[in-house]
């Protein structure tokens, strides 16, 4: 992976981050996504390199932009060497209704090793580099905890489990609580969780729960560099889902995916840059002639996790 081509990912999400931005707080979230869309496809076809998009907007029928199979850059006649899985908008409702977290996200690897994950659920558990090795997505909710807060050196009781606040999470929420750790909800992003749990310093220890499939590839790039672990398995929204998955080429429809699963090899990349203030990333700053924007570069090539303030002038 050529180190000017991460630099040239995070140009991209920043655009997308900043076409987003004008859109918060306004009750459109079409119009956030479509701002992030357009200025992320038209950044993609001015960068020197030729990629598919593997998991994207949807499938071509029902998004005529970065749907599922689209090739872009500006070398996008020849044959794609990159996979491309991107989400120009994580937390659209976020941006419309002027909640907390959103980002515009990117994650790259050589052409085959990003899953095609089908848009569906997956239930969902991830954590940092300590307790990459102890959690395990069939043992209970109580015996994982008890694991990691061992493998972080901490008290259960300081232990911190993001979740999606959601009606179907009421019972998890339950037994996080019941176990003595402590739940920090999330109204959307769990992308960013995921991520969180991954970085020294940060109030989060584990995320779970059921949430995007595909945000899960897009998580598993920078936990698998950080030295993290996410482990999920599909759980699919409703029957019609079922051939979707099958069609991916998925056989076990209980198979437990690992990081390595998720996205193979070393030469991976994750870009995001903040639309707003969640658990990895403050959002778009708005002021007097200028506009900041905050991003992270995540290479598994080195594994540096890069994070790069930049000031854009209008
Ligand atoms: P969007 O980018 O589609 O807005 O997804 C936001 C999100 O919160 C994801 O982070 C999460 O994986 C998914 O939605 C959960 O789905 P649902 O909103 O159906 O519970």
């Amino acid at each position: 992976m050529d180190r000017n081509l991460a630099l040239e990912f995070v140009r991209v999400t920043e655009a997308a981050a900043i076409a987003a931005s004008q859109w918060i707080g306004r009750g459109d979230k079409n119009a956030a996504d479509g701002a992030a869309v357009d200025a992320m496809r038209s950044r993609f076809n001015q960068i020197d390199f030729c990629a598919r998009v593997v998991i994207g907007e949807g499938e071509k029928d029902e998004a005529p932009q970065l749907y599922t199979g689209e090739v872009v850059g500006k070398n996008r006649k020849g044959k794609p060497t990159f996979d491309l899985a991107i989400d120009p908008l994580e937390c659209t409702e976020s941006v419309a209704y002027g909640r907390y977290n959103a980002m515009c996200v990117i994650a790259t690897g050589p052409a085959g090793s990003l899953l095609h994950a089908p848009d569906t659920y997956m239930e969902k558990i991830a954590v940092g580099r300590e307790a990459a090795g102890v959690i395990d997505l069939d043992a209970s909710v109580a015996s994982n905890i008890k694991k990691v807060a061992k493998a972080l050196g901490k008290a259960v009781g300081d232990v911190t489990v993001a979740v999606l606040d959601r009606p179907r999470h009421v019972e998890l929420i339950a037994k996080v609580r019941s176990a003595g750790a402590r739940v920090r909800l999330i109204t959307d992003g769990d992308v960013a969780g995921a991520v969180a749990a991954c970085i020294g310093g940060n109030p989060i220890d584990m995320l779970m729960g059921v949430g995007g499939s595909t945000e899960a590839v897009l998580a598993a790039v920078p936990v698998k560099i950080m030295g993290g672990q996410l482990l999920c398995r599909f759980k699919p929204k409703s029957e019609k889902d079922i051939p979707k998955i099958k069609a991916a080429g998925v056989k076990n429809l209980k198979k437990i995916y690992t990081v390595d699963d998720l996205a193979k090899g070393k030469q991976l990349t994750f870009t995001a840059t903040g639309v707003i203030d969640g658990p990895i990333l403050n959002g778009v700053v708005v002021g007097a002639g200028h506009i900041t924007t905050h991003s992270v570069v995540i290479r598994g090539t080195s594994g540096t996790v890069r994070y790069m303030t930049a000031e854009h002038h209008l």
